[in-house]
């Protein structure tokens, strides 16, 4: 059995074609970076997003940079933001100048607790910057309701998630999406999207994308190079078409998982929750496992590939030794960290694979269907 936690392969069947048109048509564009093929999939990208205004960007990590920075963040500031998610999330804080304070998370959803956020709010918190981790959006009704300022949603996993039915990346005053291959939109290569309903805020990216030039050669305010390029927006139109229907065989696989897990009744597996109201899509399905290093171990014997997202809380990694957090600080997400373990989890993933996992699973643990 060979069960990859992730792979494109299949894909590539499906879409292959229509992304090789797409490029083919980029490439007789003679515009390589920007250009129609970007300027195509950002009012494509809007449209199936729901927002007005939607700037692509060299890749997620600069999306969230590029929206800070539209929000005049820099030195002496302060952003309350999560420390169990990828790296760039507090990275790009620290790369303003600004200072990331981390607030826990919660057991059950793996984001952001909005009561501890609010109680980390000083005179200098300049925004919020929660995460939708895994595909699942972080309560933002509770931040929104306790936060006057400017909210910035790290979407990088989340596209087409929503709350109440209002879609990851336009609660907050700018959604920042990431197209990292592996993400459930994914380019063939880096590629992001800062989303915004204020068209000031809209312009201010779209000049610090540009080395902060207002007219060529001619610039404002320092920015970077951090545009998307002809052949990744020509990827990621082809491929767009595709997605809602990718989002729903995530859902469905999930609820296979969940359903199998729980008749199994494995007291040492919690899967993931979905709370009331929440649209998770699933960018990973993420149980929480006893012993999970040895489970891991067991499925890989098992030709089961699986991932720890994320193996070292934010708060614990030495580039923020300076913060001055401490082991212990945050409970949760440090347990979070110990028990974690992502499944397979794409599209092209059949029901049986899925069984097969939960099999592999329960037998580790000593239960049988
Ligand atoms: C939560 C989160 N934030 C930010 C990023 C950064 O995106 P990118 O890898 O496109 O720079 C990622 C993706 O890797 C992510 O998962």
């Amino acid at each position: 059995m060979s069960i990859p936690s992730f792979t494109l392969n299949r894909q590539i069947e499906i879409c292959g074609p229509e992304i090789s048109e797409r490029i083919a048509a980029a490439v007789a564009s003679g515009q390589f970076i920007l250009g129609s093929a970007v300027t195509e999939f950002e009012t494509a990208i809007a449209r199936a997003i729901g927002t007005p205004h939607a700037i692509g960007v060299a890749n997620g990590s600069d999306a969230l940079y590029l929206a800070l920075r539209a929000l005049g963040i820099g030195t002496g500031d302060e952003v309350v933001t999560t420390p169990f998610t990828f790296f760039a999330t507090a990275g790009s804080i620290l790369r303003t100048g600004a200072k990331p304070v981390f607030t826990d998370i919660q057991v059950d959803t793996f984001n952001m607790d909005p009561d501890t956020a609010l109680a980390r709010v000083t005179p200098r918190t300049r925004a919020m910057l929660p995460v939708h981790l895994f595909g699942l959006m972080a309560d933002m009704t509770a931040l929104m309701s306790g936060y006057s300022g400017p909210i910035v949603e790290d979407a990088a996993q989340a596209i087409g998630a929503s709350l109440h039915g209002r879609a990851a990346g336009t609660m907050g005053v700018l959604g920042c999406f990431s197209f990292f291959p592996t993400k459930n939109l994914g380019a063939f290569g880096d590629a992001g999207l800062v989303t915004a309903h204020d068209t000031g805020l809209a312009d201010k990216v779209k000049i610090l994308r540009v080395h902060g030039a207002t007219k060529k050669y001619y610039h404002e305010t320092l920015g970077i190079n951090s545009r998307l390029d002809a052949m990744q927006a020509a990827v990621l139109s082809a491929k767009l078409p595709y997605l809602a229907g990718w989002t729903e065989r995530r859902i469905a696989l999930a609820t296979r998982y969940t359903n199998a897990l729980t008749q199994l009744g494995i007291a040492e597996v919690v899967p993931p929750i979905v709370p009331v109201g929440y649209r998770h899509v699933f960018h990973q399905y993420t149980i929480r496992a006893e012993r999970r290093d040895e489970l891991a171990q067991h499925l890989k014997e098992h030709g089961i590939g699986t991932t720890v997202y994320y193996p070292l809380s934010l708060h614990l990694q030495p580039v923020f030794r300076e913060l001055g957090y401490k082991a212990g600080e945050f409970p949760n997400s440090e347990e979070a960290q110990r028990v974690v373990l992502s499944l397979p989890m794409f599209p092209e993933l059949t029901d049986l694979e899925v069984d097969q996992v939960v099999e592999a699973i329960g037998a580790f643990y000593g239960y049988h269907a």
